[in-house]
């Protein structure tokens, strides 16, 4: 096929609005099939990898998405550094080997890579098909005219090189990390990411819906088509459609404009996240040639100087997190209910908000979000041309940087969730004043999204978020976003008179599930000054839950938080982090292999903070009491209330301990109390009335085991998960809050174990293992279903413990 590298035409095309009983023919004219099952794999480079006779009957089979540095080993001297997880990168090649049945012939086909780390090679019969040096970019090439048809095999090769480290601040994972797909479509297609869909006016009985569709034709004649866009609700019912005939000139994109009304439309909001899907039809020669569907949301949304965030006209305050992309133990592979399960989780807590620091996400969170009503920053840099570490993507700056934040917009610019658009995290450009590069790159960066979606607002987060800052300066931001300076918050009307807010990343706490340093004992554990090293961490490399540890650079969540409650301004922020990632271990160095950043840890068990916030982000009764019930006699112990309740009384041995308030702008109630053994009740009254109560008992020697699953029914489709909480109990039932035995897993029926972890930062345990220690009683197994439905059981034993089984059944 020739390649149509031409410009995109605007067409203007006759009008035909359609009745809503009007139907196009629905057909499979386009086939869109997974094409991660079986391929090959071998780890370390090989000469001509991309021929197609080369025997690689010896290399592993497996599915994709995979990630080989998670099966990797610890090491303090793998060149990734401790920052990038500490885990082996290297080179990886990937074969797979298919064939193509001949009624394809005459067809175009696509392969689709949702991302792979980094510098793929994509190879299709021995032919190069292109390279794509950014790990988080989303591509797909035209195989047509390499392929071959009926039964003579195709082969297809990709060379993924992640050698070259550092190349990354945080944990990347290596290979084919994400989702890949076969589309076969005719000769006249809707091109690539080739729908865009606003929805400029939307009021309570009406919105306005512009679809632009872009169509190829690479049938080498001109053709006349009619183009039909029907819009349906969630429920498949059709709303209202439009067709448009135009005459499309051979070997050309055109744009093809059209504007639908919905009539009392049923809103994209947070609570309620109603989705829209868009069809479109391509006709020609009286046949369908195409058909393509685009999932949307009607909503409408501002940000504003006073009010800070409006969805629907509603204000908002966004109460978001950033995340990196991996996903515990499993690694970077990509896992579509390993991130549902994250964002269950931080949705309980009452986030509305995820930035997809510091790169373009998987398509799949964002599809996710669009589904659970969670507004999205979509970044696309952590760097520009000032590198941040040795072989970071400044490299490759020049040559790819307008192309991969073009391919993020264009991917991206559909979803209801996406909100925001990120061009650059904390980039080194941002300290150069004198140097104009700066305000240069965030001009032509944000004049390239902006030419792409003008609905979106631009942001960059800016650790200098001074008015001299050059990408502040450069006026390129529609919103100006801060990275930590919490003080400086209250100011920014005066600073930055009538712009914009984003909080695009807060706070940095620091925290190790369970671990408690008293926080009357302690000032900081971590002076807040950068000149004095840090040295009053724990020899064990643990951190405080108590919320009294941070990064120098930010504050604890309590201090950021009341600062952005009270200014409404403030359009809200996304902390650091909602969940521990691999790497970035700060503040330590060797074992520790993984942050302390996360609200929840990374097996996805909560750190206290987490209660804070649901209590002041859901409206459901909260009342956590922690620490745990086991100390020395004699110890002076601080006990700490998270609640939403108005007073919190708390007993100790039945004895009343006091009632305690909230006073001012306090997050938590707390009281300081002599240790001695037993049961400490705290109840949580509101208006005089008990609303809840909560227990917390001196535990026992550890005498069994208690597996439970998130979810006991999964689908078989081979990548579905249930993840199993294991948790060390006395012989009373009571969490053993410091027991660390180890717990074997074995696994029957239709299900296999993909990944074991304890969320203790400092351990070296592999995650590909059926065996954990527990953590401060804690550790988890993660299930992964078979294609084959049936049940599944996990079985998890200790030495000297009475052991617990959980059944799961796949369907
Ligand atoms: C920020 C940076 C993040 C992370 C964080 C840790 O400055 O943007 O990527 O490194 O610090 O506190």
């Amino acid at each position: 096929m020739k390649n149509l590298d031409v410009h995109i035409r605007r067409l203007l095309c006759s009008f035909v609005f359609m009745s809503l009983l009007c139907s196009v023919s629905s057909s499979a004219a386009r086939k869109t099939k997974d094409f991660t099952k079986d391929w090959r794999f071998h780890l370390g480079e090989v000469g001509n990898g991309q021929v197609p006779g080369l025997d690689d009957s010896r290399w592993r089979t497996l599915d994709l998405p995979h990630d080989w540095s998670i099966e990797g080993e610890f090491s303090k001297d793998n060149p990734a550094t401790l920052g990038g997880g500490a885990l082996p990168g290297g080179i990886g090649w990937y074969r797979k080997t298919f064939s193509v049945p001949e009624s394809d012939k005459g067809k175009l086909t696509f392969v689709e890579f949702d991302g792979v780390y980094r510098n793929s090679e994509v190879w299709i019969n021995g032919h190069l098909l292109g390279k794509r040096p950014y790990g988080y970019s989303s591509f797909r090439y035209d195989m047509t005219q390499f392929l071959k048809y009926g039964k003579e095999p195709n082969v297809l090769v990709v060379r993924a090189d992640n050698s070259q480290q550092p190349n990354s601040r945080w944990y990347s994972g290596s290979g084919i990390y994400r989702n890949v797909r076969l589309v076969t479509t005719g000769k006249l297609l809707v091109d690539h990411w080739g729908t865009f869909i606003t929805t400029p006016e939307v009021t309570a009985q009406s919105a306005k819906v512009a679809v632009t569709t872009k169509v190829r034709n690479a049938s080498g004649q001109d053709q006349s088509i009619t183009l039909t866009t029907v819009v349906t609700a969630g429920n498949g019912k059709r709303i209202t459609a439009v067709s448009s005939n135009c005459k499309i000139p051979k070997d050309s994109v055109c744009e093809i404009v059209q504007n639908l009304i919905v009539k009392n439309p049923t809103l994209w909001t947070l609570e309620d996240p109603r989705l829209h899907k868009a069809v479109s039809t391509i006709e020609c020669g009286g046949r369908v040639c195409d058909d393509y569907k685009t999932t949307f949301g009607i909503r409408s949304f501002s940000f504003d100087a006073e009010k800070g965030f409006l969805l629907n006209g509603k204000q908002e305050k966004i109460n978001g997190v950033c995340n990196h992309h991996d996903l515990g133990c499993l690694g970077a592979a990509v896992n579509r209910r390993a991130i549902e399960r994250q964002l269950e989780i931080l949705k309980a807590m009452g986030v509305n908000g995820i930035r997809t620091s510091h790169n373009p996400p998987a398509p799949e969170l964002l599809d996710l979000c669009d589904r659970m009503g969670i507004i999205v920053m979509d970044e696309a840099f952590d760097m520009w041309k000032k590198k941040k570490t040795e072989y970071d993507y400044a490299l490759d700056w020049d040559v790819w940087h307008r192309r991969d934040l073009e391919d993020m917009v264009l991917r991206d610019r559909n979803h209801p969730s996406v909100i925001i658009w990120s061009i650059g995290n904390e980039v080194n450009e941002q300290w150069d004043k004198e140097d104009k590069s700066g305000s240069a790159i965030a001009t032509e960066l944000a004049a390239l999204v902006k030419q792409l979606d003008p609905t979106r607002p631009v942001t960059s987060a800016c650790n200098d978020p001074s008015p001299s800052n050059p990408v502040i300066t450069s006026g390129a931001l529609d919103l100006i976003g801060y990275n930590y300076s919490h003080q400086k918050f209250a100011d920014f009307p005066k600073v930055f008179p009538g712009k914009k807010f984003i909080g695009t990343e807060t706070v940095s706490a620091l925290a190790t599930r369970g671990h408690y340093d008293m926080p009357s004992d302690t000032v900081r554990r971590w002076p807040k000054r950068w000149d004095i090293p840090f040295e009053t961490g724990n020899p064990d490399n643990t951190c405080s839950s108590y919320d009294n540890c941070s990064a120098p650079w930010g504050s604890t969540h309590e201090e950021t938080w009341k600062v952005m409650k009270k200014c409404q301004f403030l359009s809200g922020m996304f902390i650091w982090t909602g969940f521990d990632y691999l790497g970035e271990p700060t503040p330590y160095g060797w074992p520790s292999r993984s942050s302390y950043f996360g609200i929840v840890d990374l097996a996805g068990f909560p750190k206290d903070a987490y209660y804070m916030y649901q209590s002041e982000w859901t409206k459901k009764p909260v009342l956590h009491v922690f620490p745990h019930w086991n100390w020395k006699n004699g110890d002076t112990v601080d006990v700490w209330a998270y609640t939403n309740c108005e007073e919190v009384e708390l007993q100790l041995n039945g004895r009343s301990m006091g009632t305690k308030k909230k006073v001012g702008d306090d997050l938590h109630v707390a009281w300081r109390l002599f240790y001695e053994p037993g049961t400490l009740k705290a109840v949580g009254r509101t208006g005089g009335k008990e609303v809840m109560s909560r227990e917390i008992k001196t535990a026992g020697a550890p005498a069994r085991i208690l597996a439970e699953a998130d979810r006991n029914l999964i689908a078989a489709d081979g990548s579905d998960l249930s993840f199993v909480t294991v948790r060390v109990l006395d012989k009373d039932g009571t969490l053993v809050p410091n027991a660390g035995n180890l717990v074997q897993f074995s696994i029957s029926g239709k299900g296999k174990i993909v990944g074991v972890d304890n969320g203790l930062q400092t351990s070296m345990e592999p995650f590909k293992a059926s065996a954990r220690k527990a953590f401060n009683g804690m550790c988890l197994a993660v299930v992964q279903s078979t294609p084959e439905a049936g049940q599944i059981i996990l079985h998890a034993e200790s030495d000297g413990l009475r052991e617990s089984s959980v059944v799961i059944n796949s369907k």
